[in-house]
């Protein structure tokens, strides 16, 4: 048997698998975000424990005495910093806090950067952050011995090692993304050496083994090992089988991103698509990343005081989009515009504008921001042809309808869907106990396909067309 265990933003998951890669028992815990200033968000590394600690209470008691390997999955991002007894300095700054904005203008202008990782330097990487500190909280910096991105923090408690993956250190902006190493020259200019990084090795690969303790806690046997792992999107992809060129899927979570596997490192920094290393040794993939997919209709759904399933759940069919149009940029965004300053909009409301009807604004708004990566990524040269849907937005069959006629492209949805991160876990963990390689990442058996509705694409064309000229007309309003 496997653990998968995937570090979301909105909750931490668990799913135990067998050899066989039957899922056996899943398990939840929530987190939540703290925002304490504009632009700020923030966790507690010890919710995160909490939370797993939680969760494995949970399968344990399904019973684990067949485990053989833990795989960890998680938001990419953000900087846990430790000082030299490994003690938690502050609160970990996010994947989707953009105060560093400044540091990150400053650094993604220095040409090494974009050379070296393939990426812009975008506010939300780590590298940014650790620059953010100097500046404001230079007594904390001085402090700073490790820089940790979230799962491998809890790796370093369940294993006491400090190591990460190539596709998570990906999005540091610290990594040599074709060399798939530590870039010295990097660090030295954000003031850090690699001493203060953790090892790295390949998702599939074993960092280390379960604590004694904690596995006559869970009871598990001596000798578990934990699995490299993976970004939660390049560990999405292990789960859904999206590892070879040619295969995508679309994550409707609190991000949203459109994720193609690529056969070689095809950086292109200027189109604001993400270039990472993939979970599996010598692959590459590419993303476009918006910041707030499922967080933009929770925010919605507390405004108008309604449970998000239940507004999705009244719908009906797919409608051709109406005038009301929303932005989806509540916290900046990555993917086309690099803009921390940007914020949503809902334009074009008039008296016919219902609850139903700004329901639909929302769920257009980020499917024509995840056609905006589309587009970016047909810059690239990658053309996506179907789409595997993964993460909790990928329940509502209506916003899976708008995305289909949006792309043009049919979305298939997998019987589990909403587990992708902590299933690519599991599956990076058998890969490690066992020596197993890609071949075992299949693709999962499918619960439905979602088709285009051609007679909706060229309303779907023209309100694209309204979202784009609504975005250039907010531009200046920021
Ligand atoms: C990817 C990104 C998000 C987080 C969400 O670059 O920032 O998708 O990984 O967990």
């Amino acid at each position: 048997m496997f653990i998968g265990l995937d570090l979301g933003t909105s909750g931490l998951k668990g799913i135990l698998i067998d050899e066989a890669q039957r899922v056996l028992a899943e398990a939840a815990a929530p987190l939540t975000v703290s925002r304490p200033h504009d632009g700020w968000s923030e966790q507690a590394p010890a919710d995160w424990i909490a939370a797993v600690e939680a969760v494995m209470d949970r399968l344990a008691a399904r019973g684990l005495g067949a485990v053989r390997g833990i795989g960890l999955s998680g938001q990419m991002h953000g900087a846990t910093l430790l000082d030299g007894g490994d003690r938690v300095l502050r609160p970990c700054i996010l994947w989707n806090d953009t105060r560093a904005h400044a540091e990150a203008a400053a650094l993604d202008v220095d040409p090494r950067f974009r050379r070296i990782t393939g990426n812009i330097i975008f506010p939300g990487f780590t590298a940014p952050k650790v620059m953010w500190l100097a500046s404001h909280e230079p007594a904390l910096r001085e402090k700073v011995a490790t820089v940790l991105l979230p799962k491998d923090y809890l790796r370093l408690w369940l294993t006491g090692e400090k190591v990460s993956d190539m596709s998570d250190s990906a999005g540091t902006g610290w990594l040599d993304t074709g060399a798939r190493a530590w870039s010295e020259v990097l660090l030295a200019a954000t003031g850090l050496s690699p001493a203060a990084m953790p090892r790295l090795i390949e998702g599939s690969a074993v960092s280390g083994v379960l604590r004694t303790a904690l596995a006559a806690r869970w009871g598990l046997p001596a000798g578990v090992v934990v699995a490299g792992g993976g970004g939660d999107n390049a560990a999405s992809g292990v789960g859904v089988g999206v590892v070879r060129a040619g295969e995508a899927f679309v994550s409707l979570g609190t991000s949203g991103v459109l994720f193609a596997a690529n056969d070689g490192y095809r950086p292109d920094p200027a189109t604001a698509i993400h270039t990472f290393c993939h979970a599996l040794p010598d692959t590459w993939h590419q993303m476009g990343v918006i910041l707030a997919a499922t967080d933009a209709l929770n925010w919605y759904a507390r405004l108008v005081g309604a449970d998000a399933a239940a507004l999705t759940g009244e719908l009906g069919r797919l409608q051709a989009p109406g005038k009301t149009a929303f932005l989806p940029y509540l916290g900046g965004e990555r993917t086309p515009l690099n803009s921390a300053a940007v914020r949503g909009a809902f334009t074009g409301l008039e008296h016919a504008t219902d609850r139903a009807a700004a329901t639909r604004a929302v769920l257009e708004g980020v499917t024509f921001a995840v056609r905006d990566c589309r587009d970016a990524l047909a810059v690239t040269g990658t053309r996506i042809t179907r789409l595997l849907a993964v993460g909790g937005g990928s329940r509502s069959d209506y916003w899976l309808g708008a995305i289909a006629t949006a792309l043009e492209v049919p979305v298939e949805v997998p019987v589990a869907g909403d587990f992708g991160g902590a299933f690519g876990a599991a599956r990076l963990a058998l890969m490690a106990a066992t020596g197993a390689g890609a071949e075992i990442a299949t693709p999962p058996d499918i619960a439905r396909v979602i088709t285009p509705d051609p007679a909706l694409a060229a309303a779907f064309d023209a309100g694209h067309a309204r979202f784009r000229a609504a975005r250039d007309a907010i531009a200046g309003l920021a």
